[in-house]
């Protein structure tokens, strides 16, 4: 963390993403600070705190407004101020039709194999640019003539690099891609190819989960735009400029987790949990949890239809067993969103109507926000955390749930198709379109012994504790300080 900080001073160090790290809003007459949902804003956080700089990002709270400087500024986090949050605006319109349309029904879908078809309006793309210029002119300002490190967040921002690079060529930028790239077949889908390849490859350094979407981005690049593709040292030459690509799996502030799972607070919401849950008159022996924003490459119903499965196949634990699906409303304003909202609802419904018996009900869906520090606590009494995307670039929901078992203890299932489970290879790994890989997979958890859970929970913990956050963006930073930094004085002077 500290050579985080010495080795950037001197050089400006600006990071960009859609979403903000800290929302302002009313509540009443107080103004509030609160975090959003994602993994993203969550997992930068105790990055930009040991790095200082200034984050660039939209502001989306109803007191946004008030809370900033009158250069748009606001210190953060509000508790202990340690970086320079800067917000940009943009129009509903705009919004609609950049994050909505292009970001979340266009490129999302695109990126993920799940099933659910991309949506391509003309309109969206043109907003899309649109909002890429705010974004560039807002970092622009920042950076002022000087050179500075720009790293850019996902999706929403593929044009930003070149942007950046035609008006201020001292900038070094990097991107990081939070979410799957396609093989190159699927990708023929999109309609603007060219541009958006161009866009991206304005950057110095483009880093992906795994190898394999570095794999894919190459194969991609190759067959659709004039550039030179190096495999071997996994860069591309486009127009005397080069882009490295590289993997950089993303992970959390195992450090920090595990502090806050300690603390007497998380003790507090364990007990309100219990009591919430009824958890100790009810004769439950086993909590199984599952915590995502509500989203159709989650897999929650899928999920779901395996726990049933569970239940018809071993009835000797029915009564004994709960379910606890926790949905965060997310991207509620696109139609599938709230399909599969409502899909998941009715499907709690029929599950709980075929197995319920008297006071005891298999799944209890809570669809609402919770703080970190209430799913610390959930996972500290979860016997077993089911994650079941069908497609994820990482999940840190799975990174998280181990992190918080220092007593060793909890049963990770874990879908295949995450980035995650090239690192956790001890969790119980399933294919989430087999319903009965997950039913089996539940059965695994519950039977498992004590010694095999603890070995198994003790390398997946090292996993994370080694590969944190901090590791992720040291390796990124390191990379980006052997570029070298254009010098900072125009040349008549
Ligand atoms: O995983 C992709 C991602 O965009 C994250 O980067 C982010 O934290 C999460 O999805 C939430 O998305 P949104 O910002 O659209 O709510």
């Amino acid at each position: 963390q500290r050579l985080m900080h010495r080795e950037l001073q001197g050089v400006k160090f600006l990071v960009v993403s859609n979403r903000e790290p800290y929302v302002h809003s009313w509540k009443g007459e107080e103004m509030v600070a609160s975090r959003p949902a994602g993994g993203l804003a969550l997992a930068l956080d105790p990055v930009l705190q040991a790095a200082n700089g200034t984050w660039i990002a939209q502001g989306t709270g109803d007191a946004d407004r008030e809370s900033v400087d009158e250069h748009d500024h606001v210190a953060v986090p509000p508790d202990n101020p340690t970086y320079t949050l800067r917000r940009v605006w943009i129009d509903e319109q705009l919004q609609r039709e950049f994050y909505n349309g292009m970001a979340n029904e266009g490129l999302w879908p695109l990126c993920h194999a799940s099933f659910v078809r991309p949506t391509f309006r003309p309109r969206d793309w043109e907003s899309y640019r649109r909002a890429n210029q705010i974004f560039a002119d807002a970092i622009l300002e920042e950076a002022g003539d000087e050179a500075a490190f720009v790293f850019i967040q996902d999706y929403h921002f593929a044009l930003l690099p070149r942007m950046l690079k035609e008006r201020n060529p001292k900038l070094i930028v990097a991107q990081f891609w939070h979410i799957p790239w396609p093989n190159a077949e699927a990708f023929r889908a999109f309609p603007w190819k060219e541009e958006i390849l161009d866009g991206l490859l304005g950057n110095d350094l483009f880093g992906f989960q795994l190898r394999y979407h570095c794999t894919n981005f190459l194969e991609t690049i190759d067959r659709n735009i004039e550039a030179i593709v190096n495999n071997e040292q996994s860069n591309v030459q486009r127009g005397g400029h080069e882009t490295l690509v590289r993997p950089f799996p993303i992970s959390i502030d195992f450090d920090a987790h595990v502090r806050t799972a300690f603390g007497p607070e998380v003790q507090a919401d364990m007990e309100e949990w219990r009591r919430q849950l009824n958890l100790d008159s009810s004769g439950i022996e086993f909590l199984g949890i599952g915590i995502d924003r509500i989203d159709y490459t989650k897999g929650i119903p899928d999920r779901l239809h395996g726990f049933d499965y569970f239940l018809e196949q071993h009835p000797e634990y029915r009564g004994r067993i709960q379910f606890v699906q926790i949905g965060v409303p997310s991207r509620m304003q696109i139609e599938q969103y709230q399909a599969v909202s409502e899909e998941v609802e009715k499907l709690v419904d029929t599950i709980n109507t075929r197995w319920a018996t008297g006071s005891w009900k298999p799944v209890i869906f809570l669809k609402q926000y919770f703080t970190p520090r209430q799913l610390i606590a959930l996972h500290r009494l979860a016997h077993f955390c089911v994650v079941t995307s069908l497609h994820d670039g990482m999940n840190l929901v799975a990174k998280e749930y181990v992190a918080s078992r220092f007593d060793e203890d909890g049963v990770l299932i874990l879908s295949r198709f995450t980035g995650a489970a090239r690192e956790l290879s001890d969790a119980l790994l399933v294919n989430p379109f087999a319903i009965g890989e997950i039913a089996e997979a539940i059965a695994q958890a519950v039977h498992m012994k004590q010694e095999e859970r603890r070995k198994r929970m003790r390398r997946m913990r090292r996993e994370v504790e080694e590969n944190n956050i901090y590791h992720w963006a040291a390796n990124i930073l390191s990379q980006l300080l052997r570029f070298e930094i254009p010098s900072t004085q125009s040349e008549d002077e």
